[in-house]
């Protein structure tokens, strides 16, 4: 049988992302490249007293199905950290709950993308959110993003020339690059946006993530009306509950309800009570400090070992929260050579190559400084620049 699938299944961009977590779960290899929390961060035993407690005292309506906008218990203790942490009158209907944020960027591009439209992202950007939008056919557009944020011209040319439907982008510790764009452009981007038709589509996934322990304001707060912003239990509870919102304008999520619906009714029922459960019993910010005090410590190693142990044409960028960062390959050294000749070696990386959509990306790494401890932090670092030094 000749299977006849539709024409977008073979517009999705190959990836070798299965080869490498293939290559990267080989026994004895420290990896640098995957993108998991640390799984010792995990609150088991809090998850399971919230478990037991759900399914002994509610267990009937928490098996039973739901609304499609979710746990409205839940939606409040989002909005109402909102207005918290960040000052911003968020309000529980303007909350959907979906399957990570990851749901989000397949539902947003199926809201807004007709083939052929425009999308902007950063350059690098998220490579889930690449694949995700490629299904809707979009024609994607990259600006380059800098220390501070996105290239502000290239940023504006982008909107005024090609009038994207949205542009996404990762304010807060974005992944794969580890930076954090400005207040000064986060407010530049929301005035360049002003007016346009076009929609910012705020990603935070790792805005609780900060070392600092400081909230940054995000794009939302200067552009409400024109800003999705997403959000995820995934990187701060646990990822297997897939539990994550979006927060967005009442007109677009009347829209959002009608594809979440159409997509699987509503999130899972039961993990949401868990988890609203698990959040009241405990104070979140208290776990936060405890998982942001040991990702900066890793980063930190990984910044002084980059520092001490590689050639100083080597470069890196400079997290101030969430889980990688990009390494600089010295010139004329290939990422993808250093990722092949790494797995022999014992450590895998992964190449910058397919978070770029226009090409490029094998002048640099991306490095994974949430899941190891220190100690096989110190000796696949030591692997790395073995490796990089061998092809410099
Ligand atoms: C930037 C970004 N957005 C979204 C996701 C999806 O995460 P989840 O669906 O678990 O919320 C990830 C996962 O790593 C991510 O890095």
């Amino acid at each position: 049988m000749e299977y006849r699938f539709a024409d977008r299944m073979s517009r999705v961009p190959e990836s070798f992302l299965e080869e490498l977590f293939r290559v990267s779960a080989t026994p004895g290899v420290i990896s640098f490249a995957g993108g998991l929390p640390s799984a010792a961060m995990i609150d088991v035993a809090g998850i399971a007293d919230a478990a037991r407690a759900v399914l002994e005292e509610e267990g009937r309506a928490a098996l039973q199905y739901s609304t499609t906008d979710g746990y409205l218990p839940l939606r409040e203790y989002i909005a109402d950290r909102y207005r918290r942490r960040l000052g911003i009158p968020a309000d529980p209907a303007e909350i959907q709950i979906v399957n990570g944020s990851q749901q989000c960027l397949d539902l947003v591009a199926k809201i807004f993308l007709d083939p052929g439209d425009c999308v902007g992202m950063e350059r690098p950007g998220y490579l889930g959110a690449i694949e995700a939008f490629s299904l809707y056919e979009p024609v994607v557009r990259a600006v380059p993003l800098e220390d501070d944020g996105p290239d502000l011209d290239l940023f504006e040319a982008l909107v005024r020339q090609h009038d994207p439907k949205f542009f996404y982008g990762i304010p807060n510790s974005q992944n794969p690059s580890g930076r954090t764009y400005s207040q000064e452009k986060r407010r530049a981007i929301a005035d360049i946006l002003d007016g346009t038709g076009t929609l910012f589509y705020e990603d935070d996934a790792f805005g609780d993530l900060f070392f600092d322990g400081k909230p940054r304001l995000p794009v939302k707060s200067y552009l409400p009306e024109q800003t999705i912003l997403s959000g995820s239990f995934s990187k701060v509870v646990a990822p297997g509950m897939r539990i994550g919102w979006v927060y967005a304008p009442a007109p677009i999520l009347e829209q959002f309800n009608v594809v979440k619906q159409a997509a699987d009714l509503h999130s899972n029922f039961l993990c949401q009570k868990i988890l609203h459960r698990y959040l009241i019993a405990h104070d979140l910010d208290d776990h936060l400090r405890r998982v942001t005090e040991r990702y900066g410590r890793n980063c930190r190693l990984i910044c002084d070992l980059l520092d001490d142990l590689f050639p100083d044409s080597m470069t890196h960028t400079t997290p101030e929260g969430g889980m990688f960062l990009m390494a600089f390959l010295p010139p004329g050294v290939s990422a993808m050579d250093v990722f092949r000749e790494g797995v022999r070696q014992g450590v895998a990386v992964l190449p910058a190559v397919p978070f770029c959509v226009d090409g490029g990306g094998d002048d640099a790494v991306r490095l994974n400084f949430s899941a190891a401890d220190e100690d096989a932090i110190a000796e696949g670092m030591h692997r790395l620049a073995a490796v990089v030094r061998g092809l410099a």
